[in-house]
């Protein structure tokens, strides 16, 4: 959508996309890693891109543990998932009670600068589909992250395919 890869519930990629993490984003990472610590946070990065064969087992895993129903809220079916783009990646700790500590609350007010957004932000859950996400962030450029941050709104709502 206007040049940006956009990858939802309604959008898939083929089953053969991607081979691994961006540069561009993989780069800016780092950078953000890197900022993170200089004010004093640890940001690891605890998963970037999976393939759609990682993503179906991880799906199908949560779907045996937590049924279809709940599973579809924080899980992206095989070929839905931002992590097969290669442009997104799962920082700091991975729950929800990372949005009240320091490093999520650096995390949703800096990963902009660095190129980022909070792809899945609380209140948007029936826009994205998916629960408040405040460690999963997507690459989108710094010129891009920053409009989108500015908005307000979620990526697809930027995009007007809401
Ligand atoms: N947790 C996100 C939605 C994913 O599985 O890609
Ligand atoms: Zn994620």
């Amino acid at each position: 959508i206007d040049g940006v890869l956009l990858v939802n519930k309604e959008y898939a990629l083929p089953r053969s996309y991607g081979d691994g993490e961006d540069e561009a984003a993989y780069e800016a990472l780092l950078k953000l890693q890197e900022g993170a610590r200089q004010a004093g946070y640890s940001m690891p990065l605890m998963s970037g891109f999976r393939s759609f064969e990682t993503q179906d087992k991880l799906y199908n895993k949560y779907v045996e543990e937590d049924g279809v129903e709940k599973a579809d809220t924080y899980s992206a079916w095989p070929g839905h998932s931002e992590h097969q783009t290669g442009l997104a990646f799962d920082v700091g700790w991975v729950d929800l009670q990372f949005a009240d500590t320091g490093a999520g609350q650096w995390l949703a007010q800096h990963s902009h600068e660095y190129g980022f957004i909070i792809r899945y932000p609380e209140g948007k859950e029936g826009v994205t589909g998916y629960q408040y996400e405040p460690w999963h962030v997507r690459y989108l450029g710094v010129d891009l992250a920053t409009k989108v941050y500015e908005s307000g709104l979620c990526l697809e709502e930027y995009l007007g395919v809401d």
